[in-house]
């Protein structure tokens, strides 16, 4: 009968075969999939695997941090954190269509990963956290929403390089994933996370981005996250995010008449992805994430709550 553990020696020993006394280079994006790939193959070969995480400047408040603090503890001084936030904001300025921001992204992180694990002499393979479910939809983009949209993540990574692929999950599914992950170690809090695009907050911002609005977007986002834990609610829900309006209102505060950010707050429940059910929040809850953004969140004055489900509508806003 199949079991997560033999699984993992399985598979240890055979990578330890196929690497060899080669290197190893693997992109770590705070995900699950490439970081139970890291700590699998580390488990092979812990002095030839290195590992880069590239802040895009389009991620959650305080991720960076979390993601080093987890990777640095378990790879040392073979894991990387790249600051290439200015470069990347630079790349989108004055951007607002969604296909090209994720282009821009796309390009803009493949530049990046090459430049510095082109740092590392004689790296041979190149570690991806690709799943069962990606390798049957054979197509280079994954599933149906790929036909709507592209993601970026799961296309060709570095040409320049030459390197070889290393999957080492290609015949798991999400659970058994997560289930090898909890035993070589990673964090739970890691292993249960919600699914994060590749684009990040980029395309959480429908129109052009700034620095502004992803330090508004952040505020709000970790607001929203703090409560749904607080209430117990975070892995009844598949994603909950906020997406930034490109629209202004009217409000009032105090005496004041102020005008300012609407926000969409966006909370699905699924099973892959593919479909999604927008989740029946509480509304003594709903009213009380409302409250707080509005109060401490400078910028925006009025919050919104989608009740769109997919299809007919998208997980994200683009
Ligand atoms: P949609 O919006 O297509 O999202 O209903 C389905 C799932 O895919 C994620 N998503 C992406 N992931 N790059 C990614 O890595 C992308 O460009 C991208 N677009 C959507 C989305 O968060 C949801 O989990």
């Amino acid at each position: 009968t199949w079991s997560v553990e033999a699984y993992k020696d399985r598979k240890i020993r055979e990578l330890r075969e196929q690497i060899g006394s080669h290197k190893v280079i693997c992109a770590l994006s705070g995900g699950v999939d490439s970081s139970v790939t890291a700590a699998l193959i580390r488990e092979a070969a812990p002095e030839q695997i290195y590992c880069f995480y590239i802040n895009n400047g389009l991620m959650r408040k305080g991720e960076s941090e979390y993601v080093a603090d987890i990777m640095r503890g378990r790879f040392g001084s073979h894991f990387f954190s790249i600051n290439a936030e200015a470069r990347f904001l630079k790349n989108l300025t004055g951007v607002s269509d969604p296909e090209r921001k994720r282009k821009i992204i796309g390009e803009t992180f493949i530049r990046v990963f090459e430049e510095e694990a082109g740092k590392i002499s004689g790296a041979h393979y190149l570690a991806q956290g690709t799943l069962y479910p990606d390798v049957i939809e054979s197509s280079p983009f994954k599933g149906p929403s790929a036909t709507i949209k592209s993601h970026h993540n799961v296309g060709g990574l570095p040409e320049k390089m030459s390197l070889q692929l290393l999957e080492p999950l290609r015949e798991l599914f999400k659970d058994e994933t997560r289930e090898l992950g909890l035993t070589l170690g990673l964090p739970p809090e890691l292993i249960y996370r919600h699914p994060f695009p590749g684009p990040g907050l980029a395309i959480r911002i429908p129109g052009e981005i700034t620095a502004e609005k992803l330090a508004i977007l952040r505020d709000a986002d970790t607001i929203l996250l703090e409560e749904i834990r607080r209430a117990g609610l975070y892995n009844e829900i598949w994603q909950a995010f906020a997406v930034l309006l490109p629209v202004k209102s009217v409000g009032v505060m105090g005496d004041f008449r102020t005008y300012e950010y609407a926000l969409s707050i966006r909370c699905v429940t699924s099973s892959d992805g593919m479909t999604a059910d927008w989740f029946h929040f509480p509304h003594e809850l709903l009213s009380g994430i409302s409250n707080r953004i509005i109060n401490e969140v400078k910028g925006i004055n009025r919050v919104l709550y989608d009740i769109t489900s997919k299809p007919p509508g998208t997980v994200e806003w683009e």
